[in-house]
C-alpha cells in the first residue's frame, strides 16, 4: 500500500494544481535548489511568469541550471533579493506565491529564513494575490530558529480577516514534533462552490 497522507511539500504542489494556470504569474519565494520553481514554470507555460527569489546567489545559479536544463529559463524572473523585498520587484496580480522555508539542502545551513522577514513577506504576498490566489508556506521546526518560526506563521494567520481568508494548517499527530507543516491561504472571493476538491 502506498502511504496516504503526502509529506508538506507534495501536499503544497497538489493544491496549487487546482488554482495555477496557464498563463498565470507565480512566486517562489525561497528558491534555493529550484524544484518549485521549475515545477511553478511548468504549470504557468510560455505566456505566464514566474518571479523565484533567494538571498543566495549559488541558489539561484542552481536553479537557473535546473530550469535551463528543461528549456524553461525564458518563463522565470531569478531575484537575488530577501522575499521581504517582494513588492518592489512584482506587480499585483500573482496566482499563487510559495514558501519553503529554513535551509538550503546542501547548502550553509546557517543561512535560514527568519520568522520577521518571513511575515513581512507574507504580509506582502497576501496583498499581490489575486481573488482566488493561494499561498502555501512549508515550514520546519528541526533547525535551530525553526520552532520559532513555525510559531510566528501560526499565530499570524490566527489574526488574519477569517471574510477575506480560507486558511488550513496541518497537523501530523503521528509524526514527531518536528515534523514539517504546511500552511496555506486563499484569497476568498472567487470560489465556485462550497468545499472544493482535489
Ligand atoms: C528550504 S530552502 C528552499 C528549497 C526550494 N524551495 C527548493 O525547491 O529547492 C530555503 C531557501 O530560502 C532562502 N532564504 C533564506 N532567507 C531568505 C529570504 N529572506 N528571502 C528569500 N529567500 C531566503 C535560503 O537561501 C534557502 O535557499
Amino acid at each position: 500500500m502506498p502511504r496516504l497522507f503526502p509529506t508538506p511539500v507534495l501536499l503544497a504542489h497538489l493544491l496549487v494544481n487546482q488554482v495555477l494556470r496557464v498563463g498565470d504569474s507565480a512566486v517562489d519565494a525561497t528558491a534555493g535548489n529550484g524544484h518549485d520553481t521549475l515545477y511553478l514554470a511548468q504549470r504557468v507555460g510560455d505566456t505566464g511568469k514566474v518571479y523565484a527569489f533567494d538571498v543566495q546567489r549559488g541558489a539561484l545559479l542552481r536553479t537557473a541550471e535546473r530550469l535551463r536544463a528543461e528549456g524553461l529559463e525564458n518563463r522565470v524572473v531569478l531575484i537575488q533579493a530577501g522575499h521581504e523585498r517582494l513588492k518592489e520587484f512584482i506587480p499585483a496580480g500573482i496566482k499563487t506565491a510559495m514558501f519553503n522555508l529554513g535551509y538550503l539542502p546542501g547548502g550553509d545551513h546557517r543561512i535560514i529564513t527568519r520568522p520577521g522577514t518571513t511575515i513581512a513577506a507574507l504580509k506582502q504576498t497576501l496583498d499581490l494575490l489575486e481573488p482566488g490566489g493561494l499561498a502555501t508556506v512549508v515550514v520546519y521546526r528541526g533547525h535551530d530558529g525553526g520552532k520559532e518560526e513555525g510559531e510566528a506563521v501560526s499565530k499570524f494567520i490566527q489574526n488574519l480577516d477569517r471574510k477575506r481568508w480560507d486558511v488550513i494548517s496541518t497537523v501530523f499527530p503521528s509524526r514527531s514534533a518536528h515534523a514539517p507543516f504546511l500552511v496555506a491561504l486563499q484569497k476568498t472571493g472567487d470560489f465556485q462552490k462550497e468545499g472544493g476538491s482535489l
